[in-house]
């Protein structure tokens, strides 16, 4: 038995960057659940089943106008739009942008700023604006624990010991808080439209990352480990059923506790 609070079947979703580690896990989880499911992201591969893959790249307005017609012609105008896609820095990244903030480079900022904060906008603009058409609508701008918080510069201490130079870089946080203030100004712009807007924030997921990083992050987390990437998806159908039908323009956070303290 379905349970009619959940129930999205039949709802039609985007999830940008969908085919990345989270974003693959929502895409899956909701075509489950029955909706018809497309994600919007810049890398081509091989999307879950029952989900349509569309190669667009969240900076470009004509690109992601054209894929989310193509959306509203094969099932209707979206319920739920997921503003996953995102730039962070890999471990591996240059020196320069895991190097000091004093010399942080500025085109890497640009670059994280323009996908993360600029793509999300957009991303609002046009599918947003369909869902205010039609009355009708939930989006989930996805932040992380270090747009809520600075980056504990600590957790990479392990780094720095073996004589590498590892500073968490300054963009990602910065692009993180911005999506929630997003959020905010939209749940109330769009909210007479019937638009709901909201952010979910989440904490570190697991990754196979190395043993000591490991230590150092399950040590500062109540919950004592790293986020499941599947325990992000009960927020995400949650904020896209009718069981958050009063629910815009919070930040649910799903971080084991990390803020908490
Ligand atoms: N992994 C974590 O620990 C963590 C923690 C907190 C928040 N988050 C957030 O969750 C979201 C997903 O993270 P993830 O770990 O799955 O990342 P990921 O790198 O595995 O996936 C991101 C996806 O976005 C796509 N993408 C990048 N630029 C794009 C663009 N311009 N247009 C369209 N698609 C683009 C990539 O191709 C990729 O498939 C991000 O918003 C991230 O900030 C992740």
């Amino acid at each position: 038995m379905t349970d009619p609070l959940f129930d999205v079947s039949g709802r039609v979703a985007i999830v940008t960057g969908g085919l990345g580690q989270l974003g693959s896990v929502y895409a899956a989880g909701l075509a489950e659940r029955g909706m018809h499911v497309a994600v919007f992201d810049v890398e081509r591969g091989e999307p879950p089943e029952g989900v349509t893959a569309y190669e667009v790249d969240v900076t470009d307005r004509v690109a992601l106008e054209a894929a989310e017609r193509e959306v509203e012609r094969e099932w209707g105008v979206p319920h739920l739009l997921v503003n996953n896609a995102a730039l962070d820095s890999p471990p591996d990244a240059p020196a320069a942008v895991v190097g000091p903030f004093e010399s942080y480079p500025e085109e890497s900022f640009d670059a994280v700023l323009d996908v993360n904060v600029k793509g999300t906008f957009l991303c609002c603009q046009v599918v947003g604006a369909a869902m205010a058409r039609e009355g009708r609508g939930s989006i989930v701008n996805v932040s992380s624990i270090y747009g809520i918080l600075s980056p504990v510069q600590d957790l990479y201490a392990f780094r720095r010991a073996r004589g590498e130079t590892f500073v968490k870089p300054v963009a990602y946080s910065v692009s993180k808080s911005a999506v929630l203030n997003l959020t905010r100004y939209l749940a109330t712009y769009w909210a007479k439209s019937g638009v709901r807007v909201n952010t979910l924030t989440l904490g570190g997921v697991f990754d196979e990352q190395p043993q000591e990083f490991l230590d150092a992050y399950e040590a500062r987390v109540p919950l004592g480990r790293m986020l499941d990437a599947h325990e992000a998806l009960g927020a995400v159908v949650f904020l896209a059923s009718d069981a958050s039908s009063y629910v815009t323009g919070a930040n649910v956070v799903v971080d084991g506790g990390w803020s908490a303290w």
